[in-house]
């Protein structure tokens, strides 16, 4: 693997290869075993779009890995008055070990890897949002034990999340049902080789998506950057949204996921949210070491 740019580029064995790194480094840290595997790298963070948890979580983990993070604001990088993306690229090759970029278009990510000579990791676009998958997967092993049989249902926003999650879930052998009006489908690509790899389906019936569930899944409805229509998809949202009806269908023991940040009473309820804030949390909690896990396989050469 020599960058981390979306899921589908990836093989079901490199996908559990990361998910198996990011559970020996959550055992390590907890138990205080240090490894400084990239001692003297530096991690550049490109960030076109606000964040929290990936900012932090990748920051915080190249210290524990010895080496250090760089934030780079799209407010102060030449990047944001125009520079192309082939001359930061090459430039930015020059002085660090690795990229983080959180940005719009997928084609910008895969451009800084085209043009550049380090390894880059998509920290979230338009498109999709491989590296939360990453911490989704490990959460929902850490909760049921395993993938191959387990219904994955995700409802709302056919999203960047839903995107990333389709390819995440059907490589790994569960199956999944994206529950979502037909005007706000996910990729279309992405459920073509779905529907053609796995057990896949996608539906405005969130009652059906939800039936039988293991894990339940959701995002905002509107996405960072779609802030002017936030009004009008609240209206085309409506009722998509895990609440007590549909955890009344899914199985009794399914778990609750959410990337985060949630916006309580649109896509979820404050109480299914905080009934399993244990779930939601440790998964915020694992894109630490899910992030660890990616820069681990792409930099410590
Ligand atoms: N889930 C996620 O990527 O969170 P941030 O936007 O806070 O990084
Ligand atoms: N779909 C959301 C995910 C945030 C982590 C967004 O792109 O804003």
């Amino acid at each position: 693997m020599q960058h981390f740019l979306k899921l589908s580029d990836c093989t079901p064995e490199e996908i559990i290869e990361l998910v198996d790194l990011a559970d020996k480094l959550k055992y390590e840290k907890k138990n205080g075993i240090e490894h400084h595997i990239l001692k003297g790298k530096t991690l550049g963070m490109i960030f076109q779009k606000s964040s929290t948890r990936t900012r932090v979580s990748f920051e915080v983990g190249m210290y524990d890995l010895g080496g250090m993070a760089l934030f780079l604001s799209n407010r102060d990088l030449q990047i944001g008055r125009g520079e192309p993306v082939q001359d930061t690229a090459r430039v930015l090759s020059s002085y660090l070990d690795g990229i983080m970029i959180r940005t719009f278009e997928q084609k910008e990510v895969e451009d800084l890897a085209r043009y550049g000579s380090i390894p880059i990791i998509n920290g979230l676009t338009d498109f999709c949002h491989p590296c939360q998958v990453i911490a989704d997967l490990q959460t929902i092993r850490e909760f049921k034990g395993g993938f191959k049989g387990l219904k994955f249902c995700y409802i709302g926003d056919g999203n960047n999340m839903a995107n990333s999650l389709i390819v995440g879930g059907i490589k790994t052998g569960m199956s999944v049902a994206i529950g979502c009006p037909e005007t706000y489908k996910p990729d279309a690509g992405i459920m073509k080789w779905a529907a053609e790899n796995g057990d896949f389906t996608c539906t405005p019936d969130i009652l059906a998506a939800a039936k039988d569930a293991d894990v339940l899944y959701t995002d905002v409805w509107a996405s960072m950057g779609q802030e002017e229509e936030a009004a009008q998809r609240r209206k085309v949202f409506e009722g998509y949204q895990i609440n007590d009806e549909i955890m009344s269908v899914a199985k009794k023991d399914a778990i609750v996921l959410h990337c985060l940040p949630a916006h309580r009473e649109e896509e979820i309820t404050e109480k299914v949210f905080e009934a399993h804030a244990k779930d939601i949390f440790t998964e915020a909690e694992n894109r630490l070491h899910a992030h660890k896990a990616i820069m681990v396989k792409l930099m410590a050469k």
